[in-house]
């Protein structure tokens, strides 16, 4: 039946079309943000030796069938799990695997354009040229002020959910096909110029040596966790946003040189989008570590690197300003394109339900917006208040990441490998190689779920790891902050 489904958000124009909006997903605040700073933090090369398994093994066949359900499904992912469920035979209950994606990805854009916004800001610090010549102290301040500044940081937050929702409003191929064929070369463009600046850095080397270099010594089981659940983060896995974006990628495509209409490949179309994302991530440390080493900088400052660490060495070399603006635009346009990946789901989830798209996106954008000023707030005045040890941003990040993101993959993988008809999965994957299916066949059945219990033991046995105390320990304190904060003072807890 799923043969006849009519994508009614709409089709992208192209397969490649395709691999730039899941790649846009894919490539984010993980990439530029994240993965730097728990490499550095995490023994440099040791993390990534285990990151690039863990993408291979888990990331691309729990994507593949991510992508799988999507097409096969056609529509918002909580529909699209209805729709696969009942071809399944059993119970629409698993429509919640959707519906939990749809919450996850919820709160997680709340949290996103708060930090995507943080970029904003330096893009204008960069810009203007405030940071020229500043010293650690001056850098510390300007990143301190910023938290302590609730309504910068707020209004840095409204536009990044504006830019957000603007471009889900206007639907699949008005909206999100042109700001992705757009922003995605630029990000690529942009990234190369900034990577040949730093191959001309004297930092280049050591910086190689660090994220390359293997030292068995450096190798930990938290690393290897850490690096496991960054993989599901990093892909945009366990949401949905993927199944939604595979909602629309289409079947057959007419092949340029022949004429003739060709089956999309989703194997080798996932293996294109862990590539590109995987080389972002790994080009970001080539990028930022460089800088951080020719100026003699701490690689393991962590969440810090970028808004500190980063800043303070552009402010001390030449260009710097010029080159410290062009990195906070790739940062943008990298969070741009994820952040609107987060949207998508739900919106189109209403409006399967009969909204309107334009009013599912204010509405949608409009409450994970409210959400979002607990994350404001987490950095200053709700700083000391704590809930199990963590502040409201800091339990929302650790429900989303290391809860429900890794839960929703491990539940999308049964589903792909124990529920779903073989037939119909081997079908819409359309694999020509029968030995490369039996693997995929195996990692999601198998591999992929034993790796996620794994993640789950492991938060489960350190509830508070390394990573949640650091988030914590970066949040400054209010009173120590920049004044003016812009607030009145009853306001401040
Ligand atoms: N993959 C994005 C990043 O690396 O920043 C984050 C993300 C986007 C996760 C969309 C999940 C998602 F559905």
């Amino acid at each position: 039946m799923n043969q006849q489904n009519k994508p009614i958000h709409g089709v992208w124009a192209s397969r490649w079309v395709f691999i730039l909006a899941a790649t846009g997903s894919a490539i984010g605040l993980g990439n530029i943000w994240k993965f730097p700073y728990m490499a550095g933090e995490n023994g440099g090369a040791a993390f990534v030796l285990v990151y690039l398994v863990c993408i291979a093994l888990i990331g691309v066949p729990i994507m593949m069938a991510e992508v799988m359900l999507g097409r096969r499904g056609g529509m918002s992912p909580i529909n699209s799990m209805g729709r696969l469920a009942r071809d399944a035979g059993v119970s629409q209950r698993w429509k919640a695997v959707g519906g939990l994606g749809a919450v996850a990805g919820f709160f997680l854009l709340s949290l996103y354009t708060v930090i995507a916004g943080w970029a904003l800001f330096y893009i204008w610090e960069m810009a203007s040229g405030a940071l020229r010549g500043a010293g650690a102290e001056e850098v510390t301040a300007v990143y301190e002020g910023l938290q302590a500044n609730v309504w910068l940081v707020l209004g840095c937050h409204t536009v990044f959910m504006a830019m957000t929702m603007f471009v889900v409003a206007r639907g699949v191929n008005k909206g999100l096909e042109v700001a992705v064929r757009i922003l995605m070369p630029l990000l690529f463009l942009l990234l190369l110029g900034l990577l040949g600046y730093s191959f001309t850095s004297e930092g280049f080397m050591p910086a190689v040596h660090f994220l390359f270099a293997f030292d068995a010594s450096a190798f930990t089981v938290k690393a290897a966790l850490l690096a496991m659940g960054h993989a599901f983060f990093t892909l945009s896995l366990g949401l949905g946003a993927i199944m939604a974006y595979g909602a629309y990628m289409p079947r057959e495509v007419t092949d340029r040189k022949t004429g003739k209409r060709k089956p999309v490949s989703i194997a080798s179309t996932v293996f294109t989008i862990a590539a590109l994302d995987t080389l972002v991530a790994l080009v970001a440390g080539l990028v930022i570590f460089p800088v951080v080493f020719a100026n003699a900088l701490e690689p393991g400052e962590g969440p810090r690197l970028l808004f500190v660490t980063l800043p303070l060495a552009f402010a001390s070399i030449p260009f710097g300003m010029m080159l410290g603006t062009v990195f906070f635009v790739l940062l943008t346009c990298a969070a741009w394109t994820s952040s609107i990946s987060l949207g998508e789901p739900l919106v189109a989830w209403l409006v399967e339900k009969g909204w309107n798209r334009i009013k599912a996106a204010v509405v949608i954008g409009g409450s994970a917006w409210l959400l979002g000023i607990g994350t404001v707030l987490s950095f200053n005045y709700w700083s000391e208040v704590t809930f199990l040890g963590r502040t409201f941003f800091g339990n929302l990040e650790f429900l989303t990441i290391n809860i429900m993101l890794p839960l929703g993959g491990l539940l999308i993988a049964i589903f792909a490998g124990w529920v779903m008809k073989e037939t119909h999965a081997r079908k819409e994957l359309a694999m020509q190689s029968f030995g490369l299916y039996m693997v995929w066949r195996a990692m999601v059945r198998v591999f992929a779920p034993l790796a996620v219990i794994a993640i789950f033991i492991f938060v489960a046995l350190v509830p508070d790891g390394d990573d949640a105390d650091e988030a914590e320990a970066d949040v400054p304190v209010v009173e120590t902050v920049v004044e003016p904060t812009g607030l009145p003072e009853t306001t401040d807890e």
